[in-house]
């Protein structure tokens, strides 16, 4: 099996959810602590072992591809400067990995995002991660993954376990368990009406995907909002070769949600070398206070 070494990540998205903050920026540029919420996405990318980051980019995006390309004015600046640990962190960042970059010119929804990515991946499997769900594990998300295909040799989709009366917001998935946490596909329902499945769980942004899963795209039409849904194509492909769902371990933060890029922030700041010390106090003295 051919090692994995593209990861694609869509970015094209309008980020409505979170304007008028996203007006002018990405909601990828958006802060979590010291850091947009894509360079979490990415160093997750590379602490799995890869390097290649093909960006589904859309208009105004720009600043996202400018954050991980050298900025040559900034850098020269802080050498003047002598500020050579902020020199050593930019520098850092461009070079943690290579970027190509595609346009979705119209957005026509997730399946759609990577299937523009067909010219750049060709024949090679490979991942998604959408930036929208942020995972804290030991291990990181993708990384398990990989280990899951390797195995099993098929793709995969990351699931969890999501209250029943939240599944009408993911991509459902029904299966037999095979492994531990480890389940092999049978059916897949986007943003099911509530009651139409019973099963709870829920594909989150993660995807190891075979290079088939264009063919399948190419076949799609358009399903639940009339958009190209991902989901509906890896049910082709579960029906071509197989397909496997993994219960991932690690905390999973929806970035996208208002809620959840909070608690996504609290978290990352409770872990942060330098501030997490300092902040469970803050919080511990506000938690103090309400109850009083
Ligand atoms: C997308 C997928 C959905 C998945 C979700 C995870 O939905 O279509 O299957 O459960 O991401 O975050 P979206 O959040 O773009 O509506």
């Amino acid at each position: 099996m051919m090692k994995i070494r593209k990861a694609v990540v869509p970015v094209a998205g309008l980020g409505t959810r979170f304007l008028p903050a996203t007006k002018a920026i990405p909601k990828e540029m958006l802060t979590v602590v010291d850091r947009p919420t894509i360079q979490y996405i990415v160093e997750e990318i590379v602490a799995s072992g890869i390097k290649e980051v093909v960006l589904v980019t859309a208009s105004g995006k720009s600043a996202i591809e400018d954050h991980f390309d050298y900025s040559y004015e900034l850098e020269i600046f802080l050498a003047q400067k002598g500020k050579l640990d902020l020199l050593q962190e930019v520098r850092h960042i461009s070079d943690l990995i290579e970027v190509v970059s595609v346009r979705q010119k119209e957005p026509l929804g997730l399946g759609h995002a990577v299937k523009v990515t067909e010219p750049v991946v060709c024949n090679e499997p490979f991942v998604v991660v959408l930036g929208d769900d942020m995972v804290d594990a030991k291990v990181p998300c993708v990384f398990q993954m990989l280990k899951v295909f390797e195995e099993f040799q098929q793709s995969v989709v990351a699931v969890q376990k999501v209250p029943l009366d939240e599944a009408h917001r993911y991509g459902i998935i029904e299966g037999k368990k095979v492994a531990e946490g480890v389940y092999k596909v049978e059916r897949l329902i986007e943003k099911p009406a509530p009651g139409t499945s019973k099963s709870d769980l829920a594909i989150i942004g993660r995807y190891v995907l075979r290079p088939e899963i264009y063919g399948c795209l190419h076949k799609t039409l358009p399903g639940v909002g009339g958009e190209i849904q991902l989901t509906d194509a890896l049910d082709c492909l579960r029906k071509e070769q197989g397909l496997y769902a993994y219960e991932f371990k690690g905390s999973r933060y929806d970035a996208g949600d208002k809620m959840g890029y909070l608690q996504a922030t609290v978290n990352y700041a409770l872990a942060h070398p330098d501030l997490g010390g300092k902040f469970k106090e803050y919080l511990k003295k506000l938690v103090a206070d309400l109850d009083d």
